[in-house]
Parts: C-alpha cells; structure tokens; sequence
C-alpha cells in the first residue's frame, strides 16, 4: 500500500473549523446556537462590486491570465497601498494570490529551506504553525500572554531574532484584536534595523479595521531602509466582507514578488479575470461599507468589552482592531459548571456550547491555552443575547 508524504502527518485540520462545525451540528439538532467562533466579516461588499462583476462577465475571454495579476489588479492594490499609508511600490513590487492563506505558503516556500527557523508571537494564528510544518521549518515562538497585553517587546524580539530567517508578524493581530500603536512599531522596527539576515513578513489583513483612532502603523515608514527586506501581505476577505472570493496580495522587493510569481505560474497560474474585476472594484471603488462595518465593529468590540470586564476573574487586554476579543479565563480553571469539571480551554468551550449554545474557538488553537476567542460579527442583534449567556455561564460556576 503506498503511503502519504511525511508531511501529511504533520498538516492538522483547523482547529477553529472543528468548534464551528459542533456548533452547525448542535444549530441544525434544532438548537438555538450564537456563534463566536469563526473569523468572517459576515456582510457583503457594496453593490458597485456585483455591478462589476456582471460587466465583467459580458467581456470575459476565458482565457489564462497573467501569473503576477492583471495590470488593472496590480494598479488597485498599489492604490489601496497607497491608501493604507504605503507609496513607493510599482508594479513589478506586488503580485496577486488566491487569498493571504496562499499567499503566506508562497512566501514560506519563496523563503524558507527545510530546516531555516521562522519566528512568530503567541497567540497566533493557526495557520502560521501548519505553514511552518509544512514546508518544514523550525519555528520560534515568542510568548506573549495577557500580563504583557499580548504584544511582543522589542527586548523579546532582540532576544528570539539571531539565527531567524524569517520574522512573521501579524497586525492588527488574529486572534487578540491587539494593534501596536506608531511607538511600539518604531521601537520594534529599531530592533528588527539589527538583524539584517531576516526577512520580514508583515500580515496586515486586517490593516482598514483599526479602532480609536490609533491607525495603522508599520515597520517600513518607521525606518525606511527596512523596506528591502519587508514583505506586506493584504488582502480582500476581512476588509471588504469577501473571504470566498480569494484575493490576496503581495507588496515586496522585487526579487521576492519575482519569485512569488514564479510559484504563481507553476501553482495556480492567475487570479480569474471574473474574480479579478471584483476585487479591482472593491480596492479602488466606493470605501462606504468598509468605513461602516469598521465603526461598527468598534461598537461590538466595546460590547464584548464592557461583558468580559464585568466578569469577576476575568482578564481582558482591550482589543483595537479586527473583530476578536481575547479574554484571559484561566480563572475558571479547576471550577465545575454542574456535573463538569473545566480543567482547561477545551472543556470551557465545550461546556458553554453544550450548556449555553454560545460558540468560542478555545485558546489553545492559537497557542495560548489560558484563553479563548470571540469573533463578534454575528449579527448585531444577536451579541447582547451571546454575551448574556457568556456572563450567565461563568456566575453559574463553582
Ligand atoms: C491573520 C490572518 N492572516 C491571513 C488570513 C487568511 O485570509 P484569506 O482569506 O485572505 O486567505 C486570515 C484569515 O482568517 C487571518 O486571520
């Protein structure tokens, strides 16, 4: 019998899809669930996007495309670039991909040899570490739990980089909502000045979702000559409520983007011209509805707040962008709820799905078992509900 590819028993099926999935199962036994547990933005783009897409459909040749993304795909992003604070690109700079999941194994392929160490904070997003093992790196993990707000230092930083090839930071950050403000990323890009051996793979998807007014900040405006060797990956799911149309992008030296587009023709060959004509309309089209999901997330964001905050216990760094909160509920730990015990992450979220119907992603499948995530763009009228149940679940324990 053959066997798989050694790989293959390294790759694990995502953790947060297993929590939505007991949730649709229990949704479709008839019960009344309020679902927290996966990162989509829950609306649709604007109607100019749709519009696009039917001119589109009348002109399409149906032919292959260009490996890098058409002239017009490339033009919008080094538009919407521009946009986010980030001039200076061209170009033969960027290059397209099937969403920033894609995107992120070119790199790790572009970049990274078997064996090559690639170093990343915890918590972080799960697919960082499906990556890593996939393609066979080393990883280092720079822990940065609640007490420390969830951010990396940049004397962590300093400490963890030798011997790095590359250096993946995710901002505004799934799962925490934690955004580094202009201080910390230029304290930050000091360090990163001193290890001139790293790559820099900057996942700013959540980039237009920024709350309070802090803005997004990066590591290229805050030293310049940091520019040769920082990768910025973007793209269209979170900021323009379209993750199933699978549009990521690359901003780059042009010897990454290069290579990039040599994956690109061997992997996938082109983004769809159909696809392409909807994402051209989403970055360089009429901003409203991200604006308006933007404030409204800030809103929900001071909901959740305000819920975790009134819980006895309970630690909550306050989340600035993205649509997660991330509580520290470690307090709960050797607690019974009824008949169960809640030893640990997994069991509270089990139990509050079981008990409550209310679904949270646990902490451990972003590497930090002390907590859980809450993706609040359920729709608005069902979060006050969800977040009554949260409180009502821990004020039940024993
Ligand atoms: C931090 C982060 N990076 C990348 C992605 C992947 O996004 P895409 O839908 O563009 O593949 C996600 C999706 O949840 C994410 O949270």
């Amino acid at each position: 019998m053959p066997t798989l590819a050694a790989r293959m028993s390294r790759a694990k099926p995502s953790a947060i899809m297993a929590v939505a999935e007991k949730a649709k199962q229990l949704k479709a036994e008839g019960r009344d669930i309020v679902s927290f547990s996966i990162g989509v933005p829950n609306f649709l783009p604007g109607e100019h996007v749709y519009a696009a897409v039917r001119d589109a459909l009348a002109k399409d040749s149906g032919q292959y495309g260009s490996n890098r993304g058409a002239d017009a795909l490339l033009d919008a992003f080094l538009h919407h670039l521009e946009g986010t604070g980030l001039g200076g690109y061209t170009r033969k700079n960027v290059a397209a991909g099937i969403g920033a999941k894609h995107v992120l194994y070119n790199l790790a392929e572009a970049l990274l040899d078997p064996g090559d160490t690639i170093a990343f904070a915890v918590p972080y997003w799960t697919t960082y570490v499906d990556i890593a093992e996939i393609v066979d790196a080393k990883m280092r993990l720079m822990p940065c739990p609640a007490s420390q707000n969830y951010k990396l230092t940049p004397a962590q930083l300093d400490a963890a980089l030798p011997g790095v090839k590359v250096f993946l930071f995710n901002n505004p950050n799934n799962p925490t909502g934690m955004v580094y403000t202009k201080d910390e990323i230029a304290a930050l890009a000091d360090v990163l000045v001193k290890h001139p051996d790293v790559w820099i793979v900057c996942d700013d998807i959540y980039n237009r979702m920024v709350f309070d007014g802090i803005g997004y900040h990066n590591f290229v405006n805050a030293r310049p000559e940091l520019r040769e060797r920082t990768i910025h990956v973007d793209s269209i799911s979170k900021t323009y409520g379209m993750p199933g149309w699978r549009v990521g992008f690359i901003a780059a030296p042009e010897k990454v983007a290069q290579a990039f587009v040599t994956l690109n023709s061997n992997h996938i060959t082109n983004v769809p011209e159909i696809v392409t004509a909807a994402a051209v309309a989403a970055l360089a089209g009429p901003q409203d509805v991200p604006t308006q999901k933007c404030a409204e997330f800030q809103a929900k964001r001071d909901q959740v707040l305000a819920a975790m905050n009134a819980i006895p216990g309970v630690v909550c760094p306050r989340p600035q962008g993205a649509f997660y909160v991330f509580p520290d509920i470690s307090c709960a730990f050797g607690k019974r709820h009824g008949e169960r015990t809640i030893a640990n992450d997994v069991d509270l979220c089990d139990a509050l799905l079981e008990v409550k119907g209310v679904a949270c992603v646990p902490g451990s499948a972003f590497g930090e078992p002390n907590a859980l995530r809450i993706s609040y763009t359920c729709p608005t009228a069902q979060l006050p509900e969800g977040l009554k149940r949260f409180r009502e679940f821990f004020a039940e324990l024993k």
